[in-house]
């Protein structure tokens, strides 16, 4: 067992779950309309799309958001290119992410477009229309050297209650720090101390419903200094 590879167990076919934090990459339910739901309505996407937009996701995974993301900018048909930066700490190894995709039918042609890349081990992919980065370590440690600043971030990580070390108040600091100024991050949880790093660090904060049995998400939007 690799120590920096992703661990991880199938649930109701086709559903990663992460051995290490005992949690599932994805709604059980439907993973891609929670993508939906909380990450671009919680942005405002695909309303906010313009060349160069940046999105910043902090947890990789399997990489379904991203292929949500390609597949909604493609679908608005934006002129330019779409940046997207991930930060992963374990990496999904390339099989496992190829079959956690094929649950979602409708992202299949990203998803084959997308796989020569992920079996090559490919950190960084430029198409015509994305300009996409993995960022690879914790990151607690690799987001602070980032020199990027992100319009949207998708806050990805495990639940705050088992991957507490992805939602401190220091790391949403950080997400702020690379942030622009009336942008956006929106995650699928309402945990009070996420919600109060997120305001800590000089986002506006709200609370919208949340998906599928969760009441709750959150929405922040960056203040001017
Ligand atoms: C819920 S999953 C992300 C799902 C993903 N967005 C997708 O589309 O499949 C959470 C991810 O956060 C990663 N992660 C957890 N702690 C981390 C850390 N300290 N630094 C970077 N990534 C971390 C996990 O390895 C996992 O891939």
């Amino acid at each position: 067992m690799q120590d920096h590879i992703a661990d991880l167990v199938w649930r109701d076919g086709d559903v990663p779950v992460s051995t290490r934090f005992d949690d599932p990459y994805f709604s059980l339910e439907d993973g891609l309309a929670e993508t939906r739901h909380v990450f671009f309505a919680g942005n405002d996407l695909p309303a906010r799309f313009r060349d160069g937009f940046h999105i910043a996701e902090l947890g990789f995974g399997t990489g379904l958001n991203l292929l949500a993301t390609l597949a909604a900018w493609r679908a608005a048909e934006v002129d330019g290119r779409l940046q997207y930066t991930a930060f992963e700490a374990w990496p999904v190894a390339h099989e496992a992410m190829r079959r956690a995709q094929t649950r979602f039918a409708e992202l299949a042609p990203v998803a084959a477009e997308l796989a020569p890349f992920w079996q090559a081990g490919a950190v960084r992919i430029n198409l015509p229309d994305l300009c996409f980065t993995l960022v690879t370590g914790d990151a607690r440690q690799t987001l602070s050297h980032w020199d990027g600043s992100a319009d949207a971030w998708f806050l990805d990580g495990f639940s705050p209650a088992k991957n507490p070390e992805l939602w401190q108040p220091e790391l949403m600091a950080e997400v702020a720090r690379h942030t622009k100024v009336g942008g956006t991050a929106a995650t699928y949880t309402a945990a009070g101390f996420v919600r109060r790093g997120l305001q800590a660090a000089g986002f506006g904060v709200t609370r919208q419903p949340g998906y599928g049995r969760k009441r709750h998400m959150t929405v922040a939007v960056k203040a001017a200094p």
